[in-house]
């Protein structure tokens, strides 16, 4: 049997009773043929509500963004979305299931990828990075690894701009550290987590360093090198005066081995600099140093890491020698300018060699 618009009227019998819904009869879901005495019955029958035994699910998808897309981009999802076809539903411990963990990443992909989803339904594009990520490498290995479920939950999923979503930034350490409790632990009690839990917005998170999707293994040079930038998004004098550093201009020509910000800053560990607690006051300063150097010595250490030239309060030596050298420059640059002023001036005024040859 064939419907009007095409869709086959048909249950296969082997399908459903493989389905977790196998035991169940087919008027316990679509209940009003239950009353139904005469057949054949009426061709329109009332939607099933999978709520009337799944209100949980149920109510967390009406409540998440999924369950408030406007008619015109598509409309609510149904269960059926992520679930598959209603009569071939499987438990999500099954590795056919479209909701088994290794298979989620690809359910979300339909209308996560930048692609046009099941009724033109499409959100933002975050699948492409998400498989380029060392999670997506370590869940082919691991199911410790997080699916998109494990930082966005299943039905109740909510906007980041969303208080109660995990990943609103104020929560985003509390749903990484469900595995990597150590940084979480680390970055607890940062200048940065600080700010975060003030509310300031310009505050980071693990997502402002890392990346939300495009998780990548922090050893590699290129994301020791991209960390720095990262780092002088919010800091920009830091960063300019770094760059003005040795350290700073062996990583601009992309080698890795000299201080980075993390290796002097720590990398969750980040107290304000007066902080005794911070690898960098007076306190650790020269224990920080020797990691890479030693044989420092407090002198050693006198080397100003962020040497800001145009700072005379902080750094008055180099402020003066900056002026001197500065001043230097210039009554060079005049007296060359002057000298070769009047030296073109004899060159056209005085005599002509070139008239004295001829003549
Ligand atoms: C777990 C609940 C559930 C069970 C059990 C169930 N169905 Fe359905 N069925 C649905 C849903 C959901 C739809 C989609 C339409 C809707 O939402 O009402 C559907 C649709 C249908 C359709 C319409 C097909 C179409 O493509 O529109 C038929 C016919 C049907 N079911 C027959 C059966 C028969 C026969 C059985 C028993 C062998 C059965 N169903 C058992 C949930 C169920
Ligand atoms: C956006 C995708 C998505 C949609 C839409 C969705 N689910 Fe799920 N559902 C999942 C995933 C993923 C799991 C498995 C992970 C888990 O247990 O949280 C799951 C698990 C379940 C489970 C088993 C675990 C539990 O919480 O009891 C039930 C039952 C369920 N869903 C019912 C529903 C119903 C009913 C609907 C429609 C009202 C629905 N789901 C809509 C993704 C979805
Ligand atoms: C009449 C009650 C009933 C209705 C209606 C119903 N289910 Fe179920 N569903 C069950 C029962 C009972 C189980 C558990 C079966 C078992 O554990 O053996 C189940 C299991 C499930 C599971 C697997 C849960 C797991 O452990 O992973 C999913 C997913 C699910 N249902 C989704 C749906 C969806 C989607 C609909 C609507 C199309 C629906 N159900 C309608 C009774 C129902
Ligand atoms: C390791 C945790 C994690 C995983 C896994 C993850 N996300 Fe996210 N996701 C986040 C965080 C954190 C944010 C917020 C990013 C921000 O603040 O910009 C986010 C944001 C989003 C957004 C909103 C993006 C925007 O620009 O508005 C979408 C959509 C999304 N994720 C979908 C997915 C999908 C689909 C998957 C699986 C393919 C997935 N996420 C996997 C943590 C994760
Ligand atoms: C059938 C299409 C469809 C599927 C499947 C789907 N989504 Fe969505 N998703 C959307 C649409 C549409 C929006 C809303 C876009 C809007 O209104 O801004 C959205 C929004 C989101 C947002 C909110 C982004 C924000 O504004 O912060 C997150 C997070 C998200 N989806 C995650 C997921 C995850 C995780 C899965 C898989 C479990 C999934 N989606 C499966 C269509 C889908
Ligand atoms: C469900 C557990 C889980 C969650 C949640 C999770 N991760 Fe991971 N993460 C892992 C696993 C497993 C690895 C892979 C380790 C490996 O392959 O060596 C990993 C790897 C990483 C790495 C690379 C580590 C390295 O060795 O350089 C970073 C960085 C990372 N995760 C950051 C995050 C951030 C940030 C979040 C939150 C937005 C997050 N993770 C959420 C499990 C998780
Ligand atoms: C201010 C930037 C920044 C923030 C915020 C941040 N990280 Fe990191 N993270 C780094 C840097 C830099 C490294 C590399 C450290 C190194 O190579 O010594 C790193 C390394 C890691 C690693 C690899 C193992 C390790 O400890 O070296 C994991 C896992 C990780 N971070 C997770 C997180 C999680 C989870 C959060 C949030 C609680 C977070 N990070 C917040 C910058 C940051
Ligand atoms: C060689 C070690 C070293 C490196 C590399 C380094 N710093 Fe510093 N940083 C210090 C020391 C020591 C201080 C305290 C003295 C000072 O302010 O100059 C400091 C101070 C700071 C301050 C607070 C003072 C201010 O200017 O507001 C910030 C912020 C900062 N660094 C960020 C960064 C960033 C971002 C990077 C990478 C682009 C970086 N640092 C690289 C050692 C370092
Ligand atoms: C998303 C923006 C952001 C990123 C990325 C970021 N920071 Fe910060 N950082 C801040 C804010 C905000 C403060 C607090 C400033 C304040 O309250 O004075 C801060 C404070 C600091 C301080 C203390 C400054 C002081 O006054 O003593 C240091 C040091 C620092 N950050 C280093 C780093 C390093 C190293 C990285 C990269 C690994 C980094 N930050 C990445 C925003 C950021
Ligand atoms: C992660 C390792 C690392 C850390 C930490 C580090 N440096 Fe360096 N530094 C290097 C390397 C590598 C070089 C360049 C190698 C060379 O030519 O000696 C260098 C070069 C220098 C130089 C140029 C003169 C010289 O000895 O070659 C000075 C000065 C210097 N560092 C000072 C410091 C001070 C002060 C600290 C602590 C605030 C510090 N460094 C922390 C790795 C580091």
């Amino acid at each position: 049997m064939v419907r009007a618009d095409g869709r086959p009227v048909v249950v296969r019998p082997d399908a459903f009773a493989a389905s977790i819904h196998g035991g169940l009869s087919c008027i316990d879901c679509h209940a009003d043929l239950a009353t139904v005495s005469d057949f054949p019955h009426p061709e329109r029958l009332a939607p099933v509500s999978c709520a009337s035994c799944h209100d949980e699910p149920a109510a967390g998808l009406m409540r998440s963004v999924h369950g408030t897309v406007s008619a015109a981009a598509g409309g609510a999802l149904q269960c059926a979305a992520c679930h598959g076809p209603p009569h071939q539903i499987k438990p999500s411990s099954d590795f056919e299931s479209p909701t088994h963990k290794l298979q989620i990443a690809e359910t979300c992909a339909e209308c996560h990828s930048g692609l046009t989803g099941p009724g033109a339904r499409r959100g933002p594009a975050v699948a492409g990075m998400f498989a380029d990520s060392i999670h997506a490498m370590a869940l082919e290995r691991t199911t410790v690894a997080p699916a998109c479920t494990d930082c966005h939950h299943s039905h109740d999923i909510l906007r980041k701009t969303d208080a109660k979503s995990p990943v609103h930034p104020p929560n985003i350490p509390a749903a990484c550290g469900t595995c990597h409790g150590e940084q979480r632990r680390l970055f607890g009690d940062s200048v940065h987590a600080e700010r975060l839990a003030a509310g300031s917005p310009g505050a980071p998170q693990c997502a402002s360093c890392h990346t939300a999707h495009r998780m990548a293994a922090t050893a590699s040079d290129e994301w020791q090198l991209a960390a720095v930038e990262q780092c002088g998004t919010c800091h920009r004098e830091a960063l300019a005066t770094y760059r003005d550093s040795v350290h700073g201009q062996v990583t601009a020509l992309g080698f890795t081995p000299v201080a980075k910000c993390a290796d002097c800053h720590e990398s969750h560990q980040v107290y304000r600099v007066t902080d005794a607690r911070s690898s960098v006051s007076p306190q650790n300063l020269l224990t920080t140093c020797r990691t890479c150097h030693p044989s420092a010595t407090p002198n050693f250490v006198q080397f100003q890491p962020h040497a800001n030239k145009e700072d005379r309060d902080r750094l008055p030596a180099l402020y003066y020698a900056a002026l001197f050298m500065d001043g230097l420059l210039l009554s060079v640059f005049v007296f060359f300018a002057a000298h070769t002023l009047l030296w073109f001036a004899r060159e056209r005024i005085g005599p002509s060699d070139e008239g004295a040859h001829h003549g």
